[in-house]
């Protein structure tokens, strides 16, 4: 079974086909996060527009370069929630319209949990993708670290599955974008920070893990706060401070420094609660979906911490793609899960877990 898989969600107008929800046979992607880079974050109005410009183009390369044409279509699976609405809703009416036409079963999917399918491709003919050797089994334990979302999951089986624990402020991705603004680093911030991390003393500076009150909860605004204090220190200045002047003032070894440290105790949080979890839960598998997933830092740690070995996927399906939610929606086609109306299915922004 071939699903066409379309997601819109954030800043990437994506779309894949996948077969028998593990063999990858096309992976398009065209970003905005050029347009938004000078801005230091995602507009969701540039995105949107950026979304209307590029969907048709990037589906249309998805068949194209897979070889197919829409005949060889089984069903198609749309990103509906979460996300930015403006940038859903382009996706959606997009796949709505596509289902009607085209005669194409349509399921809707949600963002967050695609990331976990994204480990479930295991295969490829396209050049230059590192993937997992086999697929992961249940009952696995589910990170997901992106610009928008920090959550562990229990899955028990497709479809089954207990939020552990989720951010209550900020998500690590977006605590990796906002430290590199203050620092002057470019956007997005997970990959400025690594690499000036790289020549930096993650020892050097002592910053806070926040304590919460859900076992598995986390919170990234402490220690944004935590970096924010110790960069007006550094350069004798007080909270008073606009963050904007910080670049200009701190000196190099002082932001390799800050980035080092900062990327050694935000991962740290996430990896503290994951080891937790394994332990309470002995899960066969432990499964890394998101953006911030392909962090050097967060895979060295979670080696050194867990008894068990996680299969990472590729980076290109670590960031927002089409093909974990064609993989996502072959599943929910083989349950029987979450097949929408075409002519009703509506966006939801805040859709949870
Ligand atoms: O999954 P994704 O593409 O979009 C969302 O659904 O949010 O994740 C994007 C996030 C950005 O915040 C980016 O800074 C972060 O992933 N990221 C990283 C790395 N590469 C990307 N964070 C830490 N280390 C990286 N190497
Ligand atoms: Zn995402």
């Amino acid at each position: 079974m071939k699903i066409l898989g379309i997601e819109s969600s954030c800043d990437e107008t994506a779309a894949s086909v996948v077969e028998d929800g593990h063999i990858l046979l096309s992976n398009v992607v065209a970003s905005s996060m050029a347009l938004h880079a000078q801005y230091g974050g995602v507009v969701p109005e540039i995105a949107a527009r950026s979304h209307i410009e590029e969907i048709i183009p990037v589906i249309e390369k998805s068949l194209t370069s897979a070889g197919l044409s829409w005949d060889d279509i089984d069903a198609i699976a749309v990103t509906y929630g979460a996300g930015l609405a403006g940038s859903l809703l382009i996706g959606v009416m997009t796949a709505r319209t596509l289902a009607i036409i085209k005669n194409k079963p349509l399921y809707k999917a949600n963002h967050v949990e695609g990331h976990i399918y994204a480990n479930f491709i295991t295969e490829t003919k396209l050049e230059n993708y590192n993937l997992p050797s086999k697929q992961p089994h249940f009952p696995l334990l589910g990170l997901i670290v992106s610009g928008g979302h920090s959550q562990l999951v229990y899955f028990t089986d497709h479809f089954n599955y207990k939020l552990l624990g989720q951010t209550r402020d900020d998500a690590i991705g977006e605590a990796f974008d906002k430290v590199a603004k203050l620092l002057g680093l470019p956007y997005p911030g997970g990959p400025s920070i690594s690499k000036a991390a790289e020549v930096g003393n993650p020892l050097a500076y002592e910053l806070p893990i926040s304590k919460m009150d859900g076992k598995y909860d986390f919170s990234f605004s402490g220690i944004k706060t935590a970096v924010l204090r110790l960069a007006q220190g550094l350069v004798g200045k007080d909270y008073n401070l606009p963050s904007s002047k910080l670049p200009e003032l701190l000196n190099e070894a002082q932001k390799t420094n800050i980035a080092a440290s900062f990327q050694r105790v935000a991962v740290a949080t996430v990896v503290d609660k994951t080891y937790q979890a394994f332990l309470e839960y002995s899960p066969k598998s432990v499964v890394i979906g998101g953006g911030v997933a392909s962090s050097r830092e967060l895979r060295n740690q979670l080696a050194k911490k867990l008894p068990i070995e996680i299969e990472y996927t590729d980076p290109k399906l670590c960031t927002d793609n089409g093909a974990m939610i064609a993989t996502l929606g072959y599943y929910q086609a083989l349950h029987n899960y979450n097949l929408a109306d075409p002519y009703e299915l509506l966006i939801k922004p805040n859709l949870s877990m």
